[in-house]
């Protein structure tokens, strides 16, 4: 499916996005192991998130709805209502699926083979199995179990001390949650603060979860009780509907009630260092989750130099971040980033490809980017290399380029982000 963009003369208008991608995985995973019902609202019924909900009842989960309401209901019945799948586990497009899907395969006392689509077979998987490994699972994979197909004999694990070389909130979500069946304490620390939506909801599905700086830690044995989980809408989603109302000029557009939790509000903070005229209001707690209102109006963007800690806590938001410092004046340089390269694509690499053929000026960094502002944009075909933030990234580009854009094969922006076009649509003023 290709997408085809054209200028408008704004976007305007208030709008919600589809619920937020970790967080519905996660309700999903705890629903499952949790005793009772667990209701979902707002669930993304994303392709990423499917994939888990399919997984899940490969395994015996009973998932109902979603109803009129959008609400869908997980009928757990404790990790003892999990049974040995009969067939392959596929995780799709989505790495939180496989990387979270491993943690609980751990503890389980059965065999499974789990794989996904080309991208994810790819992508290093080491970085779970080896601390699930220690703490006594088996694991059996291409370059010593860092990629899919992984074959996994779970069984009883051991707590234990793991210090993370990269902050990655998927690493230490499938540790959390081997730690939940594991004996004694798994004690995680990160190099630095990533999204902490796991933590949140063990400790809204009832688990004792403690943490000092950097460090959280779980004590293993510990019963989830079902919960009904409202789930805020996903900022990365919105990002690229604010950073869409920043750079098209005229343009003026609320989304209400996007997750601002702070390990992921790292694009607000830097839009408005670039200068974006951002409002905020509105804040409120949604399950353990803080939301917001949040408005954006057009006004001239420029470059800033990122880095560092605030990386996590914007890692999904790098790409559209380049359209926006490529729209702006002066230079945007992103630091610190590698981990970009191992993403649904590479995407220092597909970022700088497909900008280029705006005729930005773009330049590709071993741990991020440097993106030149101030040259007019000028539509594009671009591919979206199979990455659902590549392609709408692109379509935003578009938007503030002069004459037609088109993203080829852009089936894949309903990973995360479905009625994204239709979205769009509804902004415009032509
Ligand atoms: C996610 C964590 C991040 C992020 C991904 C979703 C999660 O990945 O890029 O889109 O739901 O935990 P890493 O944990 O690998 O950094």
């Amino acid at each position: 499916m290709n997408l085809e963009i054209t200028p408008p003369r704004a976007l305007k208008g208030i709008t919600r996005v589809p619920g937020d991608k970790s967080i519905s995985h996660r309700a999903a995973m705890l629903g499952a192991l949790a005793e009772g019902e667990t209701q979902i609202e707002n669930f993304l019924m994303g392709a990423d998130c499917l994939a888990t909900v399919k997984c899940l009842e490969s395994m015996g989960v009973t998932f109902t709805g979603p109803d009129e309401n959008g609400r869908l209901t997980v009928h757990g019945r404790g990790p003892a209502g999990l049974k040995e799948p009969e067939n392959v586990l596929d995780a799709g497009n989505s790495g939180t699926t496989m990387r979270l899907m491993l943690g609980i395969l751990a503890g389980l006392p059965f065999f499974t083979v789990i794989t996904g689509d080309a991208s994810l077979r790819r992508r290093p998987m080491k970085r779970v199995t080896a601390p699930l490994s220690q703490m006594g699972a088996r694991i059996w994979g291409r370059q010593e179990a860092n990629l899919a197909p992984l074959a996994v004999q779970g069984g009883e694990l051991q707590g234990g001390n793991f210090s993370l070389p990269v902050a990655s909130a998927q690493v230490k979500s499938a540790l959390l949650l081997a730690g939940l069946s594991a004996r004694g304490e798994t004690r995680v620390t990160e190099p630095a603060p990533s999204r902490d939506h796991t933590e949140r909801m063990l400790q809204y599905f009832g688990a004792e979860i403690s943490q000092k700086e950097r460090t959280v830690w779980i004590k293993g044995g510990q019963v989830l009780g079902g919960r009904r989980v409202v789930v805020p809408g996903d900022i990365s989603s919105a990002a690229f509907l604010l950073v869409a109302a920043a750079v098209v000029p005229g343009s003026d557009v609320t989304v209400r009630e996007v997750g601002v939790n702070p390990t992921r509000d790292g694009i607000l903070e830097v839009l408005r260092a670039m200068g974006a005229d951002l409002e905020i209001s509105n804040y409120h707690q949604l399950g353990g989750e803080p939301v917001a209102d949040v408005r954006v109006r057009y006004s001239r963007l420029r470059g800033v130099t990122i880095g560092g800690e605030l990386i996590p806590r914007l890692i999904d938001e790098i790409p559209i971040l380049a359209v926006a410092g490529a729209l702006g004046e002066g230079e945007l340089v992103v630091r610190d980033a590698g981990e970009l390269k191992v993403k649904e694509s590479n995407r220092i690499a597909t970022v700088v490809e497909e900008l280029r053929k705006f005729g930005a000026e773009v330049e590709a960094l071993d741990d991020g980017l440097r993106v030149q502002g101030g040259r007019p944009l000028t539509g594009a075909l671009c591919a979206s290399h199979g990455d659902h933030r590549i392609a709408m990234a692109m379509a935003v580009a578009g938007l503030a380029a002069r004459g037609r854009t088109v993203i080829q094969d852009a089936g894949c922006v309903d990973v995360s982000f479905p009625g994204f076009a239709g979205i769009l649509s509804s902004l415009r003023v032509d």
